[in-house]
């Protein structure tokens, strides 16, 4: 390929929030998910010294390396590798790929794969080659790989669609038009907890009792579809109950913890429709539905703070 002289080039990502079926996803329930704008990973490529190859910067996390020498399980500098492949940028270009984020490590919002979106979508667009979103998908899969192990694809598939999915493992995504917007609060606990901690242990509980386990993946299934035709209709109070229930059935997975716990709790005694962990659980945030009027969103927001949120995000899904 002709290398185009680069100017700079820069792309983004969402964060992401699981609204149902969290976990049961990876043994095969469906599970719905949306992007959450707010929160952004940004990528920028400029041009190095020569001869300094693809440099990774990462100035959140204090790190700066060489792409071509970083260890292969570096989930970032990997998918770096597998985008500049496919582009063609061999030997690699002399320039520095920057990532900045706003978006909490190992909280549920999807912070890793939307790090690896943002890369990935910079460097097509510093060569100026398109690259479709499932394409995109895909190689952002081989970087959740190395940080989750057995991940599902869900992170990866909404966060390169930047559209809410209905997902199923193994299956391509289904597009999941929302009839009514509605908004959820989002909480962050401030307890980072990395995903595929809570991936092994509900995979241990798993093989030692797999018929617990399976009844709890196997109504969540249920529930997933339930919220599907709610929102589908329109029916957004529906989802309140759902909600606490797929709470429940996760904290019986043994994902949830006592953060969460009273978060959920806050939330409810504040008047929310219904409230669950989001995402890997035992830290992260908890996601709360309140009833549309502006004044109970505020007074929801500020119970969840006073009771040990770090933040609280109003995002509107199906915007
Ligand atoms: O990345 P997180 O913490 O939002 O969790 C991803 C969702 C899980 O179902 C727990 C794991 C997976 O790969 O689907």
């Amino acid at each position: 390929m002709e290398r185009r002289a680069l100017e700079h080039a820069t792309a983004s990502a969402p964060g992401k929030i699981i609204l149902f079926g969290e976990h049961a996803v990876v043994y095969g329930k469906p599970a719905i998910a949306v992007p959450v704008t707010q929160v952004q990973a940004t990528a920028t490529v400029s041009p190095g010294p020569v001869g300094c190859g693809l440099i990774l910067h990462l100035p959140d996390v204090g790190e700066r390396l060489a792409v071509a020498e970083a260890p292969p399980e570096h989930p970032l500098a990997h998918v770096c590798r597998l985008a500049a492949r496919l582009l063609a940028l061999q030997p690699l270009p002399d320039w520095v790929l920057t990532l900045r984020s706003t978006i909490p490590i190992a909280s549920g919002l999807g912070s890793g794969a939307a790090a690896a979106t943002a890369l990935v979508r910079a460097l097509a667009r510093a060569t100026g080659t398109p690259m479709p979103a499932t394409q995109v998908a895909a190689l952002v899969y081989e970087s959740e790989i190395l940080y989750h192990g057995t991940p599902s694809g869900i992170d990866n598939t909404v966060i390169a669609y930047e559209q809410p999915v209905w997902f199923v493992r193994n299956q391509p995504p289904a597009p999941f038009p929302i009839q009514r917007p509605f908004v959820v609060l989002i909480a962050d606990t401030g307890l980072a907890s990395p995903t595929s901690t809570t991936v092994g242990d509900v995979r241990s509980g798993w093989q030692a009792d797999p018929r617990r386990y399976e009844a709890l993946f196997e109504r969540v299934g249920q529930l997933v579809y339930a919220a599907r035709q709610a929102i589908e209709l329109g029916n957004i109070g529906a989802l309140g109950p759902l909600m606490d229930e797929n709470h429940q059935l996760l904290a019986a997975m043994g994902v949830s913890c006592r953060e969460l716990n009273v978060l959920q709790r806050t939330a409810k005694d504040a008047g929310a429709l219904g409230a669950k962990l989001s995402g890997g659980g035992r830290g992260g945030n908890l996601i709360a539905l309140p009833p549309e009027d502006e004044g109970d969103i505020g007074r929801i927001a500020a119970a969840l703070r006073r009771s040990g949120a770090v933040s609280v995000l109003a995002s509107t899904i199906g915007a």
